[in-house]
């Protein structure tokens, strides 16, 4: 490869993406290119996104940019000018179907040698997949990480105009950018990030490394963000963190947590805030508290447990235990009556026993989640799981899932069935996939609503009588 074509080149480091500095984190306001303000004249885009909602949430970025650079989006991949594959690094097969992606999208580069290919997002953060791109897959014309989403004009600048070739990955994360431009995928419910990055390292997962250190936004940029929202019309925001109960942690001169946050959102005029993801060892009492008072503050928690045996959740490295799990749950229980819990779950877990094993589908019977995203174990390289010894077969693995997996549907379905009979609101956001004559949307409890009624209720929050529970949604009849 010759350097000369590239104006930016920096590959990533895993070992560099460990290191913590406890300075302040530093803010800047993004400013539009306007000298590149054409460059996308008369060219089309696509953006395929993976992973978690962190990644649509930078994916609306990446949309926002692309438009004020006057790209156009398309949803045809034949005739796209520049394809984005905004990846996730979160698990195996999760990696093996993005380069299984880019091997297909070679073919379209044959048809239309002027496209762009790009692959951005957790992937890129990880060495060994950008000496995999460099080798293996030579066509891929851009490559940035979720540190340098901003520069994206520059780097268009470089692969349109100058016909660089672009790999630039910071390992370690730099300014919070303020006042991005976003095109946002939903009319009525918005992602706000409120934190980037993780400090947790549980020993399985990659996201402390793809993602940086974690470092909070100003609360008042927060506030600013969901009021222009809700004078905008939208009805719902999700604040987004990896760990939303560690919010503010990072201030160094003002004491301002996650609860002080939601007790400010609270007095913002919009209709619903949800967040995700708690971790189970930071969700204390004063965020209960203010949870507890209700009003635009959703009675849903996604508490991630991963496992029921303290054995394992050592190894994991999640600082909490089964029992105080357990007196989490209780206290969440107790003071927001009828909250929906909803959860994730590793199996497998290198040296996860058959009683660990049963201790995680104890825990699962026992709480009665109502929802649970369950996962594989699987071994990502640079985090401390991947070396321990995994001596858990294949197939018995794949078995813990299949039994875990029959007493998460039943307790979605039991969730369900809780508001049979019931009046709920639901936030209408469109018509149901398999039946346009069908409205779809969502109640306080996150639970899916399945209704017929006119279109023109879309963004609305109307009454809905729940006459069916189905295990992954309701059937209703509007009031
Ligand atoms: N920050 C969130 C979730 C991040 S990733 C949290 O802490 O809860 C989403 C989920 O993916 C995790 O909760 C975990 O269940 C799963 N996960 C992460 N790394 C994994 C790995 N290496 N193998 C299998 N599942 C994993
Ligand atoms: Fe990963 Fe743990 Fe951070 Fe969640 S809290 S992103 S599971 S390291
Ligand atoms: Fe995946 Fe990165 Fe999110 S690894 S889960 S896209 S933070």
């Amino acid at each position: 490869m010759n350097s000369l074509y590239e104006k930016y080149f920096n590959k990533p480091s895993i070992r560099d993406a460990r290191k913590r500095r406890s300075s302040d984190t530093p803010r800047f306001s993004y400013q539009p290119q306007s000298h590149l303000g054409a460059l996308g004249a008369g060219k089309t885009y696509m953006i395929k996104t993976y992973g978690c909602q962190g990644n649509e949430a930078d994916t609306e970025t990446m949309q926002g940019i692309l438009q004020e650079l006057a790209f156009s989006p398309t949803e045809d991949e034949q005739s796209a000018d520049l394809i984005v594959l905004n990846t996730c690094a979160i698990r195996e097969n999760a990696e093996n179907r993005v380069f299984g992606e880019i091997g297909r999208l070679k073919q379209f580069k044959r048809h239309n040698p002027d496209l762009l290919l790009a692959v951005a997002g957790c992937m890129p953060q990880e060495e060994s997949v950008v000496d995999k791109l460099l080798k293996r897959y030579p066509y891929v014309d851009l490559i940035f990480g979720t540190h340098n989403i901003h520069k994206l004009p520059y780097y268009l600048e470089s692969a349109i105009l100058a016909k660089e070739r672009v790999i630039e990955v910071f390992s370690e994360e730099g300014a919070i950018v303020e006042n991005l431009p976003k095109v946002r995928d939903h009319a009525y419910k918005a992602w706000v990030n409120i934190m980037y990055g993780c400090d947790e390292f549980c020993t399985y997962c990659i996201v402390p490394y793809t993602r940086g250190k974690e470092r909070s936004r100003q609360p008042g940029d927060v506030l600013e963000e969901v009021q222009s929202l809700a004078s905008q019309g939208y009805r719902e925001v999700t604040l987004l963190g990896q760990n939303v109960n560690a919010y503010g942690r990072d201030f160094t001169k003002q004491d301002y947590t996650f609860a002080h946050l939601l007790e400010d959102l609270r007095r913002v005029p919009i209709d619903r805030i949800r967040f995700t993801t708690s971790h189970p060892k930071d969700l204390d009492a004063q965020t209960i508290a203010v949870l507890a008072k209700g009003g635009n503050l959703m009675p849903h928690i996604h508490l991630p447990v991963q496992s029921g045996s303290d054995a394992v959740l050592k190894k994991m490295n999640r600082h909490y235990t089964r029992e105080t799990y357990l007196n989490c749950v209780d206290a969440l229980r107790k003071h927001i009556p009828g909250v929906s819990l909803t959860t994730d779950l590793i199996v497998g877990f290198p040296t996860e026993t058959d009683d660990d094993f049963m201790a995680t589908l104890d825990l699962v019977k026992t709480i009665g989640f109502e929802g649970a995203f369950t996962f594989v174990f699987s071994a990502r390289e640079g985090t401390p799981a991947a070396s321990y010894p995994d001596d858990v077969l294949a197939v018995v693995k794949k078995e813990r899932l299949k039994t875990l997996n029959e007493i998460v549907n039943a307790g979605y379905l039991a969730g369900n069935k809780r508001f049979e009979g019931q009046t709920v609101k639901v936030l209408v956001e469109g018509q149901s996939k398999s039946d346009p004559a069908i409205l779809a949307g969502y109640t306080p409890h996150n639970k899916l609503v399945n209704f017929s009624g006119p279109a023109d209720l879309k963004g609305q929050i109307v009454d809905v009588t729940i006459t069916e529970a189905k295990t992954w949604f309701l059937k209703g009849r509007a009031v």
